[in-house]
This record gives structure tokens, C-alpha cells and sequence, in this order.
């Protein structure tokens, strides 16, 4: 009991100290309940000079959140900063918390398995079925045998694919082959998941049932980021919308009210099939104070990025 009280004393004690260090410094400090945080950073190339510029943003937990933007408007520099597969000439990057710059090469790798990632042109194993595509994440993150057979046909069952198991890539309509990378992504559960153009290549039927599937990802606490060009279907979604143009953030709105948890798949589905909606394009408001909500999962957040 004693001993207990001492602890907490200590925690108290060490937390007070941080809160008074961080004051000092005037380095605002990590918000924990931000799923990601960018402050103010810059990323451009030498031969375009374009890229991303002084942006500034932070995404909660358990949101879902569409990045739009025309083409060489730097969604996929952001999307690549996330990755870490570039790294910032100027400004921060936080995921969890945890600063990027500060990962070693190894915890990249680690970092990285904590991350769902998926691309516009699939980028499937064309010699492998539908069944090992998926199966191979798993054995390079060092899933046991018996952990493989009961996860990939739960997550094919789950992403629509349970007849189509031991097809190849090149059996499969654009539609199904993007949903064995969903699958993929997702197999392990990240609670992050960026999306570059996922519906890029698919016909307007088939990719609202590619965004249905990235809402229900979402709806099981992970979240999402979803890069796309494709305005029209964005503005009848009332999600998060973040706009980038030549690299700076134009436009962050929260259209509506709606938390996660008060949509259901079909609804959020029959919304993207209605006619668009005036889009809200209100200036001025804060969309995290908007959102008002606890932020989910902060628990698999902290497992998944903690130091
Ligand atoms: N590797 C690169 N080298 C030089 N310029 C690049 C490179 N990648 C992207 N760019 C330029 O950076 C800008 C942003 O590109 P990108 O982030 O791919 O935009 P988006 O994904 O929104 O289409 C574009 O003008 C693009 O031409
Ligand atoms: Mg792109």
C-alpha cells in the first residue's frame, strides 16, 4: 500500500516536473490524443521545387479524415512523410506522439508494421493468390503458422473476398484486387491507415464500396487517411476534409457534426450514392473542437508507438 502511494507520489512528482520543463522550453508538447500531428513542416524537391509547405495539422484518434487536393497538390509528399519514406527539410512530425526524425532505422521498421498502407495501383504479389498476398505480411512480421490460418480467411471473409481465396491478381476486377489490399493493410489491425488514391482506378459504383469498406475500418477504432482527387464524392460524405493546394493547406473542415459511431455502413454508403449536397465550406471553425469527442483506442495507439 505504502509502497503504491510512493509510486504515485513519484509519477505526480515526474509529471509536474515534464509539465514545467515543457513550459520552459516553450516547445509545445506532444498531444497524445492526436493520432498525427505535422507543425509547420516543408517538404519539397530539388527539381520541381513543389512539394508540401508549412503545414500545420493534427488529426485525432479514431477519425476519418479525406485529404483532397488536385493532382501536384502534394497529397502523396504527405502520405510518403507518413511513411517516413521522406523525411522533412524543416518542421515536425508526430504519429502517437512520437516524434519520426527521433526513430532509428530499426524502429522505422517497427514503425512501419503499425501502419496500413494502400495504394492506388494495388501493388499486389502477381504471382501469389489472393490468400497469399495476405498470408505474406504475416510471415514477414513473424506470424506463426497457426496464426495465419485464422486470420487471412477472417480478414477475406470481413473485405468480401471468401470466394475468392485462390484466385491470382489477374482474375480479379480492379474493384476485388483493391480489397485484397485493404485486406492486407488491415490484417494486422494498425490503428493508423493511410489510403493514397484508393479509388484512383475504379469506376464511381465500384469505389463507394472501397470507401464503405475504409468507413468500417474506421468504425472498428482505426484511423484513417484517405488521399483523393475525386471532390465530388468527398462533399456529400459530411467527414473531415482536408484540402492542399501547390503544397499548402487551403481548407480543414469538419462538415457536420458526425461522430464515427452515429453513421452505419449503409447509411454512409446510400450518402455517397445521393446527389452532393451544397458543400459547407464555413470558414473560421475549429474542426477539433467540433469533433468534441473522446478520442478511441488510446490504449492500442500508445502499444503500437510506445518507445
Ligand atoms: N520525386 C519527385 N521529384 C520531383 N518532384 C516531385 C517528386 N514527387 C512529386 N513531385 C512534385 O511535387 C508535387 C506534389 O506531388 P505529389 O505529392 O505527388 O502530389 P499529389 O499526390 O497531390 O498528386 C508535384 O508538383 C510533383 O510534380
Ligand atoms: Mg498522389
Amino acid at each position: 500500500m505504502a509502497a503504491t502511494e510512493e509510486r504515485a507520489r513519484a509519477r505526480d512528482a515526474a509529471r509536474a516536473q515534464a509539465a514545467a520543463r515543457r513550459a520552459t522550453d516553450g516547445a509545445a508538447a506532444p498531444d497524445r490524443a492526436n493520432a498525427i500531428e505535422l507543425r509547420s513542416v516543408t517538404r519539397t524537391y530539388d527539381v520541381s521545387k513543389a512539394g508540401l509547405r508549412d503545414t500545420t495539422l493534427e488529426i485525432r484518434r479514431g477519425e476519418f479524415v479525406f485529404l483532397v487536393g488536385q493532382t501536384g497538390s502534394g497529397k502523396s509528399t504527405l502520405m510518403r512523410l507518413l511513411v517516413r519514406e521522406l523525411e522533412p527539410e524543416s518542421g515536425q512530425i508526430l504519429v502517437g506522439g512520437r516524434d519520426l526524425a527521433a526513430l532509428t532505422r530499426k524502429q522505422v521498421a517497427l514503425y512501419r508494421r503499425n501502419l496500413g498502407v494502400v495504394f492506388q495501383d494495388f501493388k499486389l504479389l502477381p504471382n501469389r493468390t489472393v490468400y497469399d498476398n495476405v498470408a505474406y505480411v504475416l510471415q514477414v512480421t513473424g506470424s506463426s503458422r497457426r496464426e495465419i490460418r485464422a486470420k487471412v480467411p477472417d480478414i477475406l471473409r470481413l473485405t468480401g473476398l471468401a470466394t475468392k481465396l485462390h484466385h491470382y491478381p489477374d482474375q480479379l476486377s480492379g474493384g476485388e484486387q483493391q480489397r485484397v489490399s485493404i485486406a492486407r493493410a488491415f490484417v494486422n489491425h494498425p490503428p493508423l491507415l493511410l489510403a493514397d488514391e484508393p479509388t484512383g482506378n475504379l469506376d464511381p459504383e465500384t469505389s463507394v464500396g472501397i470507401m464503405q469498406l475504409l468507413y468500417r475500418i474506421n468504425r472498428t477504432g482505426t484511423t484513417v487517411l484517405v488521399a483523393t482527387h475525386d471532390h465530388a464524392m468527398v462533399d456529400r460524405m459530411r467527414r473531415r476534409v482536408i484540402e492542399l493546394d501547390a503544397g499548402r493547406l487551403v481548407r480543414d473542415e469538419l462538415a457536420g457534426r458526425y461522430a464515427p459511431s452515429d453513421m452505419s455502413t449503409a447509411e454512409f454508403g446510400a450518402l455517397m450514392s445521393e446527389p452532393a449536397p451544397q458543400p459547407r465550406r464555413g470558414g473560421g471553425e475549429d474542426p477539433l473542437a467540433e469533433a468534441g469527442r473522446e478520442p478511441g483506442l488510446g490504449a492500442e495507439f500508445d502499444e503500437a508507438f510506445r518507445d
